[in-house]
């Protein structure tokens, strides 16, 4: 009898906290991870939520920015964007981003800095101002400061983008560290991937953000029954070897529909294949963070059970 799927069309709510018994490693200094894709519906804000939720899940202190006036991320985390002030109001009005920040239920460290409804205009109002490429950047630094002050650093901050290379996504570029791209195995799906590359030299070469670098690729809603996606997998397995975690997140229906009971699939469906294969995923890039190689995986595992 199939009854998972009447069980599931309840969902309850989030209640209590989500908390891995084994927990994930500190990185070494803040990550800013920008998450960026300019081709639409690949996976970015999927992949933005459940991996910070995750990164949560093994203890880490976990910020999302919700980037994109779509406002996919706050709805996944259950946040009620209507009346809220949010990032149009830091970007434009110069709130401080500590202000607008909310905690997400169910998460023992997980914030979401809202996409609120004049966000859409966030554009169209900043092109007048003087280093307009610049301002998520000064409004993270402060909070990022203020919460290292406080004892309470956040260990990841993860920024959702529109499906576009306009300014919010420059922004979101300037501010972060870290890119991390989706990649939907499909037909050019490398081509839009070339264009970012090119985008992230043009920032690197005005001097936006010297130092920003494309660290992370995870390849979303994989589907292994199909050679073009296999294809794909094999192309980008040989174009960015250091890149790519290769933990493939498949095609899942809990995964979709996670959203429309306002969750990630970390808590909807803990133990379903596209929340095992995010978990994966965010433990490696964790690995990857505290700098710990495969070649010590044996003794760091060894380590933490000890
Ligand atoms: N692993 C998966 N399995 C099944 N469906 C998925 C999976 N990942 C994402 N989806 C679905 O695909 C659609 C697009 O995903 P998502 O919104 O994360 O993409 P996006 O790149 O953020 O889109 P946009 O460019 O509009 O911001 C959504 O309906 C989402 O629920
Ligand atoms: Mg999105």
């Amino acid at each position: 009898m199939d009854d998972s799927r009447e069980t599931l069309a309840a969902a309850p709510k989030v209640i209590g906290i989500r908390r891995l018994k084994e927990p994930m490693p500190t990185p070494l200094k803040t990550r800013v991870f920008t998450v960026a894709n300019q081709k639409g519906g690949v996976g970015k804000t999927t992949s933005a939520v459940n991996i910070a939720a995750a990164l949560a899940m093994g203890g880490l202190r976990v910020l999302v920015i919700d980037l994109d006036p779509q406002g996919n991320a706050c709805t996944a985390l259950g946040i009620e964007r209507e009346s809220i002030p949010g990032m149009f109001e830091v970007l434009v009005n110069d709130a401080p981003l500590g202000s607008v920040v909310k905690k997400v239920a169910g998460f023992p460290h997980l914030e979401c800095a809202p996409a609120d409804r004049g966000l859409a205009n966030a554009e169209v109002n900043m092109v007048s101002f003087v280093s307009r490429e610049n301002r998520l950047k000064l409004a993270l630094d402060t909070l990022l400061q203020e919460r290292e002050a406080q004892g309470q650093r956040f260990d990841y901050v993860i920024i959702d983008c529109p499906p576009s290379l306009g300014l919010l996504t420059i922004n979101a570029l300037t501010a972060a560290g870290e890119i991390l791209i989706p990649i939907q195995c499909e037909y050019y799906s490398l081509e839009g991937v070339k264009l970012l590359i090119e985008t992230v030299e043009q920032i690197k070469r005005t001097q936006l953000n010297k130092n920003l670098e494309i660290s992370t690729i995870v390849l979303t809603m994989f589907d292994s029954r199909t050679r073009l996606a296999n294809d794909v997998a094999d192309s980008v397995r040989q174009h960015f070897p250091a890149q790519l975690v290769d933990f493939p997140i498949p095609r899942a229906v809990r995964v979709s529909e996670a959203p429309s009971f306002n969750q990630t699939v970390m808590t909807y469906d803990a133990s379903s294949p596209g929340a095992i294969a995010y978990m994966s995923v965010a433990r490696e890039i964790a690995r990857r963070g505290a700098g710990i190689t495969n070649n010590t995986d044996a003794t760091n595992n060894g380590a933490h059970t000890a």
